[in-house]
C-alpha cells in the first residue's frame, strides 16, 4: 500500500529514528542513492511561494535520478479550476509521487485519498514536516544526538512549531514553546506531541515567559506572520517585539545555537547580526532540507 507523508504524527519513535539515520547516510554517500528515483517523475504543486522547498526538492530529486515537474497553482491559473480530488487523480495518472504546498491541510488529505501515489506535505497551514526533519538532522549533526537535548521555540505557534513538536517528541528532544498570549501552538497538536513524548521520555513545556528558555541547547524562531495571514505587521509588532530572538536572549538562555526555518525577517523575529553570527545554524538547516527530503522520497518510493 502506498504511504504518504502528511504529518509524522502517526509514526513511531523507531521509524523516525530510522528516517533520520537514512538522511545522514544519504548525505554522507549520495552516490549510493543516485538511482533511487531512476525513471520516476514527481509533481510539485505549490499554492504558496517558496525558495528553499522548491529548489531543494528539485535538485534533490535530480540527485536521486528522478525528474520534477513544478506547478505554480496561482500563475498557472490552476486555482479553482477543478476540484482538488480531480487534480490529484489526474496527477497520479502520470506522476510517481506528488509534493504539495497548500493553504489547507484538508487539501492534502483530499490529495492523499484521491491519488494512488505517495503525497508529501511541503507545508500547509498546520504542519511543515520536511522542515522538522531537516532541523533535527541539523541538531543531530551538531550534538551527535537528539535525545535529551532541549529546543526552545520562541514566537508564533504555527505550522513549523507543530512539526518541531511532533518530530522532536519522536526523537526524544525536550521542547519549550514560548509564545505571546493568544498565539499558542494548537492545543490538539501539543496534546498529541505529549503522547508521543511519553514514549521517548521527552518533555514539552508551554510558557509565555522568556526565562523558560534558560538552559536550552538551541533557540528556534520563525516569522510572526505566516503565509496566508493578512494581519498587518503593525497590528502585532508590539505583542511580538519582546519575543525577538537577539544576542541578549541568547546570552541569558545560555543556548549554543540559534535556528530559523527561513525566510527570516532581519531585526523583527531575529536580529540580522545573530543570523550572521557563528551561533547561526540557518544555512545548515537549509542545506539539510534536501537531504531530509531525499530520505523521505527514498523511503516512500523505493519500498
Ligand atoms: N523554510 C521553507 O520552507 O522555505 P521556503 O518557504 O522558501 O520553501
Ligand atoms: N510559518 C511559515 C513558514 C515558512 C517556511 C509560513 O507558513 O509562512
Amino acid at each position: 500500500m502506498k504511504q504518504d507523508l502528511l504529518t509524522f504524527a502517526n509514526w513511531t519513535p523507531e521509524a523516525m529514528e530510522k528516517l533520520l539515520q537514512l538522511a545522514v547516510e544519504i548525505k554522507q554517500a549520495p552516490a549510493s542513492y543516485s538511482n533511487v528515483l531512476k525513471g520516476k517523475s514527481i509533481v510539485a504543486l505549490f499554492e504558496k511561494p517558496s525558495l528553499r522547498t522548491r529548489v531543494s526538492f528539485d535538485i534533490g530529486i535530480n540527485k536521486l535520478g528522478g525528474h520534477m515537474v513544478y506547478l505554480d497553482v496561482q500563475s498557472g491559473k490552476l486555482a479553482g479550476r477543478e476540484d482538488s480530488v480531480d487534480t490529484a487523480a489526474n496527477l497520479a495518472c502520470w506522476a510517481d509521487a506528488i509534493v504539495a504546498r497548500v493553504f489547507s491541510h484538508t487539501t492534502l488529505e483530499t490529495y492523499a485519498e484521491a491519488a494512488n501515489v505517495p503525497v508529501v506535505n511541503a507545508l500547509c497551514d498546520k504542519y511543515h514536516p520536511c522542515q522538522g526533519l531537516a532541523d533535527y538532522l541539523t541538531m543531530f549533526e551538531r550534538f551527535g544526538k537528539t535525545k535529551g537535548l532541549t529546543m526552545a521555540y520562541i514566537g508564533d505557534g504555527n505550522n513549523v512549531t507543530h512539526s518541531l513538536l511532533i518530530v522532536g517528541a519522536l526523537l526524544g528532544c525536550n521542547q519549550v514553546v514560548i509564545t505571546p498570549k493568544g498565539h499558542e501552538a494548537d492545543a490538539d497538536v501539543v496534546a498529541h506531541a505529549k503522547t508521543l513524548a511519553a514514549k521517548t521520555g521527552a518533555t514539552i513545556v508551554e510558557s509565555q515567559e522568556l526565562e523558560a528558555a534558560n538552559g536550552a541547547d538551541v533557540i528556534y524562531t520563525d516569522t510572526w506572520l505566516s503565509m496566508g495571514d493578512d494581519t498587518p505587521l503593525e497590528d502585532i509588532k508590539a505583542t511580538f517585539m519582546p519575543y525577538q530572538v537577539n544576542e541578549a536572549l541568547m546570552e541569558a538562555s545560555g543556548a549554543s545555537y540559534v535556528m530559523h526555518c527561513q525566510p527570516a525577517h532581519r531585526d523583527l523575529e531575529i536580529t540580522g547580526s545573530l543570523i550572521d553570527s557563528d551561533k547561526s545554524l540557518l544555512m545548515q538547516q537549509a542545506e539539510n532540507r534536501m537531504h531530509g527530503q531525499n530520505a523521505i522520497l527514498t523511503q516512500l518510493l523505493s519500498a
